[in-house]
């Protein structure tokens, strides 16, 4: 048995835990990692972002060669698919990655244990597994124990026709008819999926508007181009049950008909990963949505033990765990660590693609912030027109004073890593004018984000 007093345990090992996990040996911390699944990486990379992301790729190139190869004079005489091999290629990204956090763990000489992690009391954790139960101990411990789908009261879950995200990575055929139950991050990114591949997707949500919390200008403009690859939208409809009849699906909403279909994808939000972590034995109190209250430094009030990511309050996103997880390492060891969490951004990995950071037009209104605005859209910039992607455009908000940016919102192709420029101005506080003076290489999308940001002045070039 490996040695059983560590300096630190991180119970978890999703993109919050393992990260967390690596940044305290880089820091010379004896660390173990404590993790129930076989397998590293927590949903990001099992049952979430890796999977969705190699069948969202798959599907757009099925897509692509169907219908947009011959705009560029290419004529395929038969595409067809062959859905297991594309679900096999899945499953062989999912595996060098989740086998690539295993090399890494072992690199950094972090102690792995297989098993259900539960606090024991200050300092004391025992992992849990079918063979026996190891108590460990270590002066920190960081829960980083993730999330998990959230459920509605009326939806009989049968993982064979009504399912949640991890069922919808894995259909076996495609669907004819797929209802999805929530219009947030989840439904749209597995809706076009399914949707490419060729079944009439649905998107049922409660609210008069999909993507809440988005800018709403780019949502709105999003769903007219949804909508014209197929995605039916229902606004303002609650889905009141959902059931398995005589071996189809019924979907009950208020006020309106029974819709019939063959599968249903529930992503309705996600819920911490909090229960059976022993967190009373230790005097924590969950907040009344279950995630665990901490403290700037990350620190719930039971003294060491300290909590990240999703089991935290914010969005659920993997790479705001991981900030969290090295900020909160840092405080341990150095006493210092940060997350600027004006400076996260956020991608629906639809076609296009949405993008966002720092805050939307609503948020500046709300808070009587004045700022200007830049927009450019895509149809008059070269790279796009080469591409054929010309939906969508670049939107830049800066304060009407001080010329600091302070959001940027993005609908376009490439629109994930295109972000990435405007995190980082926002990151070293930059105004309009430097991203605008900034040289873009031509011709690139990312011209789009520099017009966006001279028209905040008034003076883009190309429209
Ligand atoms: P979400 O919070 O994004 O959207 C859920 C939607 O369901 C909301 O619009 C809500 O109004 C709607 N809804 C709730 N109850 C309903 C009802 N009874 N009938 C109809 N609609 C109802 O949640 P989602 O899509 O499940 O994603 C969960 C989390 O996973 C998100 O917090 C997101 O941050 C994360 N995620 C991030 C991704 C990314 O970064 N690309 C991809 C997938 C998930």
């Amino acid at each position: 048995m490996p040695n059983q007093e560590h300096d630190l345990i991180v119970i978890g090992a999703g993109p919050g835990g393992y990260v967390a996990a690596i940044r305290g040996a880089q820091l010379g911390l004896n660390v173990a990692c404590v993790e129930q699944d076989p397998v590293l990486g927590g949903t990001c990379l099992r049952i979430g972002c890796i999977p969705s992301k190699a069948l969202l790729e798959s599907s757009d190139r099925f897509y692509e060669a169907r219908e947009r190869f011959a705009i560029h004079g290419i004529h395929p005489t038969e595409v067809t698919l062959d859905l297991p091999a594309m679900m096999r290629r899945k499953e062989q990204v999912v595996t060098t990655l989740t086998r690539g956090v295993e090399a890494l763990l072992k690199k950094n000489k972090i102690t792995r244990y297989l098993g259900r992690g539960r606090i024991k009391g200050l300092g004391r954790v025992n992992v849990m597994n079918s063979e026996q139960v190891t108590e460990l101990k270590a002066k920190h411990i960081i829960i980083a124990t993730g999330s998990k789908p959230a459920t509605l009261p009326g939806i009989e879950l049968d993982s064979a026709y009504i399912g949640t995200s991890t069922e919808a990575l894995s259909f076996p055929e495609v669907p004819r008819h797929l209802v999805v139950i929530g219009g947030g991050y989840i439904g749209l990114e597995l809706g076009t999926v399914w949707r490419r591949l060729g079944a009439k997707v649905t998107v049922l949500e409660f609210l008069d508007r999909i993507l809440n919390g988005m800018d709403s200008e780019i949502v709105s403009e999003a769903r007219k181009v949804f909508a014209k690859q197929g995605l039916e939208f229902r606004l303002g409809t609650k889905v009141s049950a959902a059931k398995v009849q005589n071996g189809s699906c019924v979907v009950d909403v208020v006020g309106g008909e029974p819709i019939h279909c063959d599968r249903v994808l529930l992503a309705v939000g996600r819920t911490p990963n909090t229960e059976h972590l022993g967190l009373e034995e230790v005097g924590i109190v969950l907040h009344k949505k279950g995630y665990i209250p901490v403290n700037a430094k990350f620190a719930t009030i039971a003294e060491g033990i300290y909590a990240i990511g999703d089991a935290i309050a914010g969005p659920m996103l993997a790479h705001k765990a991981e900030e969290e997880g090295v900020a909160c390492v840092e405080q341990i060891v150095t006493g210092y660590g940060h997350v600027n969490y004006d400076a996260i951004p956020a991608v629906v990995y639809t076609d296009p693609e949405i993008a966002s950071v720092g805050q939307t037009e609503e948020q500046l209104k709300e808070a009587g912030i004045d700022y200007r605005k830049g927009s450019f859209p895509f149809r008059a910039n070269g790279r796009a027109r080469t591409l054929g992607q010309v939906d969508g455009f670049v939107k830049v908000l800066a304060h009407a004073n001080t010329d600091r940016i302070l959001g940027v919102h993005i609908l376009g192709p490439h629109a994930g890593d295109l972000i990435n420029e405007a995190g980082a101005a926002i990151a070293f506080g930059a105004t309009s004018e430097d991203l605008a003076r900034t040289c873009h290489v031509h011709p690139t999308l990312g011209e789009g984000m520099r017009e966006a940001a001279m028209a905040v002045s008034g003076r883009a070039i190309h429209i």
